[in-house]
């Protein structure tokens, strides 16, 4: 079983296609043994509780300075001993601590087809309101392992979208969860759980 924490910051509508892939064993292999949290309020905390999922909440917020939360972060993750971390809306920035400790075994989610729309300041509704600002007709979505930088791991899928006339950033974001995100990241961690994907040299095979 591929022990996964799974790590959130918001609606946790990415965790929610995770434990339902779980369930319906679309994922096999699998077990979320915890869901970390930044961010007390967020949604991701109840679907982890209904899901009898233990759920820690770490913010930056609550510690003197980063280093210190990294700190913290880094041991509270070496404590669980996951072999697979998942970024499913998690919008703090990965220790180098943590890259290091758990390399090729971190995979993030982020909404655009990188490296269009992507690294510092491009989360959530932003990357939309980018996309559509600069007036593209295709987006999409990426799953990438994730190292020191910003988005800037070895990439595992990507799936695009089509961007329609009149298109709002939240209409879009909606689409690109729908279409292509809440697909890519479970089959990305069945990929890892049943030993598909190999990462060498820093690409990403198919096995
Ligand atoms: C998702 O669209 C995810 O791709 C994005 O935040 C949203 C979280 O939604 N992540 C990033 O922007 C990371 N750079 P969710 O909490 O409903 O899964």
């Amino acid at each position: 079983m591929l022990r996964t924490v799974v790590c959130v910051s918001g609606g946790g509508t990415n965790l929610q296609a995770i434990l339902d892939a779980v369930d319906n064993g679309t994922i096999t292999n699998t077990e979320i043994v915890a869901v970390i949290s930044n961010n007390p309020g967020a949604k991701a905390l109840e679907r982890a509780a209904n899901h009898n999922i233990p759920g820690i909440c770490m913010s930056p917020k609550d510690y003197a300075d980063r280093e210190t939360f990294n700190e913290a972060f880094t041991q509270k993750m070496c404590e669980l001993a996951p072999d697979l971390i998942v970024l499913a809306g998690f919008l703090v920035k990965i220790p180098e601590q943590m890259t290091a400790k758990f390399s090729g075994k971190i995979v993030n989610i982020h909404p655009s087809l990188i490296p269009a729309f992507c690294g510092v300041g491009y989360y959530g509704l932003k990357v939309h309101e980018e996309a559509l600002k600069r007036g593209v007709k295709v987006t999409g979505a990426t799953v990438h392992f994730v190292n020191e930088g910003m988005d800037e791991g070895p990439i595992i899928a990507q799936k695009a979208v089509m961007v329609e006339d009149n298109d709002t950033p939240e209409i879009l974001q909606r689409r690109v969860m729908e279409q292509a995100e809440w697909i890519l990241l479970p089959k990305a961690i069945d990929d890892i759980a049943n030993n598909r994907l190999i990462l060498k040299d820093g690409h990403v095979y198919q096995a």
